[in-house]
């Protein structure tokens, strides 16, 4: 391959266990203190019960978010504000199914404007949401325990990814 048809970011993936949740509150954190999670993208994958929502939490409050935090499911978006002023769009799709509402609701142009940007469910709106800085797909393996893979398809998702090792 010539050398200016490389690609400008390889895909990566790290993959992590988690014996319970403070191995999901450890991974928060490290992100939390990344300048990269400014204007990212990430996308949540995993089954009901995951560990999702439960991984969104600890993200907010390692930002400093200290109310009860709501999960956005009847409203398929809940937004946020972390102290200094960062805004959060914690997004679940899992009953969204109304094409029209991407535009309809703004969610284009929340994804196309700055802020953090969390999607559960993501996949309900493929076609229309942009691809993740970075994916995060989280597979129950007994009560506590997951298997957490992460994967970046960008610079800001790769800057994240050394985050998280
Ligand atoms: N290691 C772990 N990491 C994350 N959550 C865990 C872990 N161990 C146990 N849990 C529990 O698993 C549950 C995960 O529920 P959560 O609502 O976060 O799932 P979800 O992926 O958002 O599901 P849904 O698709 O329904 O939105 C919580 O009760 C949480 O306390
Ligand atoms: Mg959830």
């Amino acid at each position: 391959m010539a050398a200016d048809h490389l690609p400008i970011v390889e895909t990566r993936t790290l993959v992590q266990q988690w014996a319970s949740e403070d191995d999901c509150d450890a991974l928060a954190r490290k992100l939390a203190s990344s300048d990269a999670l400014r204007d990212a993208f990430i996308a949540l994958h995993g089954d009901l019960g995951a560990g999702k929502t439960t991984f969104v939490r600890h993200l907010l409050r390692a930002l400093g978010i200290a109310s009860r935090i709501k999960s956005p499911t009847y409203a398929v978006v809940e937004p946020h504000e972390a102290p200094g002023g960062l805004a959060i769009f914690h997004f679940d799709f899992y009953r969204f199914s109304d094409p029209h509402e991407w535009d309809d609701a703004g969610f284009r142009d929340i994804f196309a404007g700055t802020g953090l940007k969390l999607a559960e469910w993501p996949e309900n709106a493929a076609g229309r949401i942009p691809v993740a800085d970075l994916a995060i797909k989280i597979e129950a393996m007994n009560d506590d325990t997951r298997t957490v893979t992460l994967h970046a398809n960008t610079v800001r998702g790769s800057r994240l990814l050394d985050a998280a090792a």
